[in-house]
């Protein structure tokens, strides 16, 4: 069975599917694509069946990821899908934990920078959506590197924290 893992933010557009095409990259990368099945969704529905966002697209080409795919919305019952889910940041782990309908759920949350060992604990990947082009730059990297963590943990067969 393969490890499952959903990147959730706020609008799925811009942080969420960023961090889904860099953790597939790096999973791919690794030879590992059967061990993981990592997709994103929002918590918010403004941007459903929405592309992602040009920016974050253009960003993540520069670096040779590929981000793609539809905006989605997270509810309770996607938490039946995922062995992982990972708020980009702490407003998001609170709207996630709104949403868990018992100990099993919310111990699936995690924030994703948590993962990156050179953060301090609680870091946010910071919504890009209203600032320049740096910002998204600056959001690939950040989860880039959290994603390395992450993955790091998951192949060690180290559980995350709860
Ligand atoms: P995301 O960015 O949560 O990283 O996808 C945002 C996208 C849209 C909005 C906010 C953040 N919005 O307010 O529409």
């Amino acid at each position: 069975m393969p490890t499952r893992v959903c990147f959730v933010c706020l609008g799925n557009i811009c942080r969420s599917p960023t961090a889904e095409a860099i953790f597939r990259k790096l999973v791919a990368d690794s030879g590992l694509a059967d061990a993981f099945v990592a997709e994103s969704a929002g918590t918010g529905d403004w941007h459903l069946g929405e592309a992602p966002d040009a920016r974050s697209v253009a960003a993540a080409s520069a670096r040779g990821v590929v981000v793609e795919g539809r905006a989605a919305q997270f509810t309770a019952e996607s938490f039946d899908r995922y062995d992982y889910v990972l708020a980009m940041d702490t407003s998001n782990r609170t709207n996630l934990r709104r949403m868990a309908r018992g100990d099993a759920d919310r111990a699936k949350i995690h924030l994703l920078r948590d993962f990156d060992a050179s953060s301090p604990s609680g870091s946010n990947v910071p919504d890009p959506y209203y600032g320049g082009a740096d910002g998204f730059d600056g959001v690939f990297e950040i989860c880039l590197a959290a994603c390395e963590g992450l993955l790091d943990r998951l192949r060690a067969g180290e559980p995350p924290a709860p």
